[in-house]
């Protein structure tokens, strides 16, 4: 295996984006990453692109040939891939990527996420969320993704005294987080009132504890690192990719507060990359609900299992905080366009390892974690990168 880095990044800004199409916005998101790493279109050996559900949400299926002709280089017959692994499509294709690049089989690969989620009503959109869950055990009898994550939540409540007023203030940061990225789908600093007094979304999180449907696109550019100084005086090596599974349904797993999945991604990432969670800078985590922020900070090893609330309420993981997490305003403020959501962390990561953050930058980011997790925690995600 030989090293890799990102060498250039491009995104759309996420939201309700009722004047761009599918096509649009992963052309804008590529064709920035593009211009960013300095790399001609002709360099490229591969794509690579995550989306969770096209087929459902446009009715469009064969994304990599999309993505490929949308982009320009359908003439140039490069190989375009799609990968799926439901809201972790886009951290997959960015290990399918990654992998690739490290084999010796490709130099340079675009890596890329998209998902236009606001073409359906809200009950279809729920809908094709449950897709990540268990069909014949879950979906079936009516759970949805929020009901799933509720039910972990009161669960940790029970279990661990974690409380309300905790899960909400995960929201509170990561909207003023928010507030502070162009990129982000809601700019406003929210209260604890406002997340404890919207509507109920399923007991006991509010329509302020979940993620938004998300319109958007995410894309980097990868290279061989011993190539990638010709092209920036900034690339961002991948020290660290992990990536494991759990039950599909909740009921097989032996305690429903532990992502499995994230622990044993992050073991394998933190074992590539030679270093513990005390040595982590910046961390961008799947926070699709509130109480995903508390399990991830958990099962990352930031905090011992249990005491994610109470890190939370003692604002360990604000800005200047010992463990800065979802600087970019999370999947909650920044949006949860899903197949380009785990692109868009990785994305997030290298601006901070540039200190190219602005406003949002974290002092000294030297090392920086990306968790993107699938549905319900059966897949997991976790890259760690470094400045070069
Ligand atoms: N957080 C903050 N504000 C939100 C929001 C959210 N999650 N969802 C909607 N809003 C805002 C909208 O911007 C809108 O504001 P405006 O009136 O100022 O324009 C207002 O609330 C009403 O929006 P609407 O689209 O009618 O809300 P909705 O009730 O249809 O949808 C949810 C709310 C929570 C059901 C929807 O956001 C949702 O399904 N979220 C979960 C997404 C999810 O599960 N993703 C995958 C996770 S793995």
């Amino acid at each position: 295996m030989r090293d890799v880095a990102v060498i250039g990044i491009g995104l759309t800004k996420f939201g309700e984006l009722w004047d761009k199409s599918f096509r649009n916005l992963i052309a804008e998101a590529g064709s920035k990453a593009i211009l960013d790493s300095g790399i001609s279109g002709k360099e490229i050996d591969a794509l690579y692109v995550g989306s969770m559900s096209a087929g459902r949400f446009i009715g469009q299926e064969h994304v990599g040939a999309l993505v490929a002709d949308s982009s320009g280089f359908a003439h140039m017959h490069i190989p375009s891939i799609r990968v799926e692994s439901a809201d972790a499509s886009g951290g997959l294709a960015f290990r399918q990527g990654y992998f690739s690049v490290a084999s010796g089989m490709n130099d340079i690969v675009v890596i890329g996420g998209v998902e236009k989620m606001t073409d359906v009503i809200g009950a279809e959109a729920t809908d094709t969320l449950a897709t990540s869950l268990d069909q014949e055990w879950e979906a079936f009898f009516g759970s949805t993704l929020a009901g799933t994550y509720a039910m972990i939540a009161t669960k940790h409540m029970h279990d661990y005294g974690t409380t309300r007023e905790q899960l909400a203030q995960v929201a509170v940061k990561n909207h003023a987080n928010g507030a502070l990225n162009p990129y982000a789908q809601f700019k406003r600093p929210i209260s604890l009132e406002n997340v404890l007094k919207a509507p109920m979304e399923a007991y006991p999180l509010t329509m302020m504890d979940c993620s938004p449907v998300s319109d958007g696109a995410a894309a980097l550019v990868l290279c061989a690192a011993e190539k990638a100084k010709k092209y920036t005086d900034k690339p961002i090596k991948i020290i660290g990719s992990g990536q494991a599974s759990d039950t599909l349904p909740l009921h097989g797993r032996k305690n429903i507060c532990i992502f499995e999945s994230t622990v044993y991604a992050a073991k394998m990432a933190y074992k590539q990359a030679g270093i513990k969670p005390k040595d982590v800078d910046v961390v961008e985590v799947h926070d699709s609900y509130t109480i995903g922020e508390i399990l991830a900070i958990e099962d990352l090893g930031f905090v011992k299992k249990g005491e994610g609330g109470k890190a939370v309420e003692n604002k360990i993981t604000t800005f200047d905080g010992e463990i800065p997490v979802n600087p970019s305003g999370g999947l909650k403020a920044k949006g949860h366009p899903l197949g380009a959501t785990g692109v868009a962390q990785i994305a997030e990561i290298v601006m901070q390892l540039r200190g190219e953050a602005d406003k949002r930058q974290i002092k000294n980011a030297k090392i920086g974690l990306a968790h993107n997790v699938g549905g319900a925690g059966a897949t997991c995600l976790v890259h760690i990168l470094e400045a070069m």
